[in-house]
């Protein structure tokens, strides 16, 4: 069963039921999707319940959050920051865990429609736990699909679970997209702002800061997605997504540099017309869809006005400067472990950067020689995903260790 299937069958089978409020469960609360999820549910009070919100550290937050939504229970990863969740909860009724295995109950506890707002191969177990209890999955955590690829799409069928796509891209793309005939689908194209350094030089890019990396032109988002989207990692992981997500080859995925973040997806279609997805750039918006699917939230997001916005431009990404996207689709190409061991090697990378520890073009360096070393090994259980994905990590940081600061790529 594809997702484009899964996705068409169940907007038919469900129906909205406005006297039924949607139970909602949100792991990684505290994020930048958390908190645009959250944001949205104080605003629409009567339509969700909220049964669970997960955090990594940010205790405070998330106790914060589960106290204004009423929520049933909240769980916290880090054992260090449980004594403060369970104080800022105590009196309230809100049950409190910790540890992996809280943040699997929280995915599991029973709720209609599940965000997996978690960053990094990280949220493949409770998303996967969400997939497994048959939930509607709103699905950010772009990681997890890069990472566990076609083992995730099976448990996805096997399950019975639906992917709503919340990145802006797919979103844009499942809205225009025809799932009763995808025979008369040619391509679709994801849009891409070319991030903070589109129009520098590489040698530049060489001497780019962690804060220079994370100050998105567009986008608000959480640190790690922020340097993705300036090495165009990003457009990468997200053309894999897509490929799982729309079930289409590689070479009918565009990518396209639009700088004005209007225009988030197109679809083309065999007689040529092109549907097109626009929006203020703001995750609000695509969260708000997934909430509401199949019918619609309201979100208080800027409305277009085109005339103010005056010019929409559009250009090829340079492969040259931007070598991550690069490696993402020839990742994909090789298929097997390839993504796996491209993402493992990519978060590494991405960690050591914003500590400090390599330059910003060490990061696309590093994945390609964590590729060049791992060969493409075939994945047959969700164990290899997660073998595959420490061996990766462990060479990435071995490549990033052994660099310290003399940088790969010079
Ligand atoms: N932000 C966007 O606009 C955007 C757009 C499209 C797609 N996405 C995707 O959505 C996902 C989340 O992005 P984000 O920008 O919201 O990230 P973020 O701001 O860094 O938030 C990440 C969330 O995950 C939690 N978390 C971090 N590490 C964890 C771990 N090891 N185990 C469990 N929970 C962990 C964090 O908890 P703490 O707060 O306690 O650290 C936080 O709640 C990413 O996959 C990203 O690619 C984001």
């Amino acid at each position: 069963m594809t997702t484009a299937t899964t996705m068409r069958d169940e907007a038919a089978a469900v129906s909205p039921c406005p006297e039924q409020p949607r139970r909602v469960t949100i792991l990684g609360s505290t994020g930048s999707i958390g908190q645009s999820t959250v944001d949205l549910l104080l605003r629409n009070r009567d339509a969700f319940t909220v049964e669970a919100l997960t955090a990594n550290r940010n205790a405070a937050l998330l106790a914060e959050q589960a106290r204004a939504l009423g929520a049933r229970f909240a769980a916290v990863v880090d054992p260090a920051e449980y004594p403060a969740l369970k104080d800022a909860l105590a009196g309230t009724g809100i049950a409190v865990g910790s540890g992996r295995a809280a943040l699997v109950e929280a995915a599991e506890r029973p709720a209609d429609w599940v965000m997996a707002g978690i960053v990094g191969a990280a949220g493949l177990e409770p998303t996967l736990a969400a997939v497994r209890q048959g939930r509607m999955v709103a699905f950010a955590n772009k990681e997890v699909l890069v990472s566990a690829g076609s083992l995730f799409m099976r448990e996805v069928a096997a399950h019975g679970a639906t992917l709503l796509p919340v990145d802006s891209e797919h979103n844009a793309i499942w809205q225009c997209f025809d799932f009763t005939r995808v025979e008369g689908i040619e391509k679709i194209t994801l849009t891409c702002s070319g991030g903070p350094f589109r129009e520098h030089s590489s040698d530049q890019m060489r001497d780019a800061t962690p804060a220079e990396a994370v100050a998105h032109p567009t986008w608000r988002m959480g640190a790690k997605i922020s340097v993705d989207s300036a090495t165009l990692m990003n457009k990468g992981l997200e053309l894999i997504e897509a490929f799982h997500l729309f079930q289409l080859p590689d070479d009918r995925i565009d990518i396209v540099i639009h700088p004005q973040s209007i225009i988030h997806g197109l679809v083309t279609y065999c007689d040529g017309s092109v549907l097109a997805h626009l929006g203020s750039p703001d995750m609000r918006t695509p969260i708000a869809y997934a909430l509401g699917w199949p019918g619609r939230a309201t979100a208080p997001t800027k409305r277009l006005d085109l005339a103010e916005i005056g010019r929409l431009t559009f250009e090829e990404p340079d492969p040259r400067r931007f070598p991550a996207l690069r490696l993402a689709r020839e990742a994909l190409r090789r298929g097997g472990g390839s993504p796996t061991v491209l993402n493992a090697a990519n978060e590494t990378a991405v960690h050591a950067f914003l500590e400090g520890r390599i330059g910003f073009l060490d990061i696309a360096a590093t994945v390609e020689r964590t590729l060049d070393r791992i060969p493409a090994v075939n994945l047959d259980s969700l164990d290899d995903v997660y073998n595959l994905d420490n061996a990766a990590r462990a060479l990435a940081a071995e490549l990033v260790a052994a660099r310290g600061l003399s940088r790969v790529a010079e």
